[in-house]
């Protein structure tokens, strides 16, 4: 059985929501799933899993939320990352997306196997958009 490991930040709940969408994939595709909004002591989950998600809107200017998720994600080195499938998801608001460009490509640079372009959704989420996040989620759990 696959552990996959899925953190998120949301203030609104757009971004959790996908999250559920991604838990929910992986879990019925077999996987074992940790759902946990981002915070600290996350070390351990990461390095245990088999795959990751993280999910995180964009905020600030096109940049990922900083209080919590940034810190987060500056703490990860490529010995966490390298091979290990990793979906990416989001919502954002009036921007065209900026935030995920980046960040698929920062994690790529930490050897992750990111999956795809990442997935984002304006605002609340539609349900075209949580069907994607729900394959995404099997797709980490093969
Ligand atoms: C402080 C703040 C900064 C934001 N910055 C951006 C931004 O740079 N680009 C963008 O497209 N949306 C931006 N947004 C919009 C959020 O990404 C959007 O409301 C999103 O749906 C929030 O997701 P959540 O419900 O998971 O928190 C910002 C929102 C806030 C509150």
């Amino acid at each position: 059985m696959k552990k996959i490991f899925i953190t998120y930040w949301s203030g609104s709940g757009n971004t959790e929501a996908m999250a559920n969408s991604v838990a929910k994939g992986a879990g019925e595709n077999g996987g074992e799933v940790i759902l946990k909004p981002v915070g600290s002591a996350l070390a351990d989950l990461v390095k245990d899993a088999d795959a990751l998600a993280f999910g995180s809107p964009a905020m600030g200017d096109e940049v990922l939320e900083e209080g919590e998720m940034e810190p987060f994600i500056a703490s990860l080195s490529s010995a966490d990352l390298r091979g290990k499938k990793l979906g990416l998801f989001g919502s954002y608001d009036w921007g065209d997306g900026q935030w995920m460009r980046n960040w698929v490509e920062r994690m790529k640079g930490l050897g992750a196997a990111v999956d795809g372009d990442g997935i984002i959704a304006q605002l609340e989420p539609a349900k075209e958009a949580l069907a994607l996040c729900y394959e995404l989620g099997k797709r980490l759990a093969e």
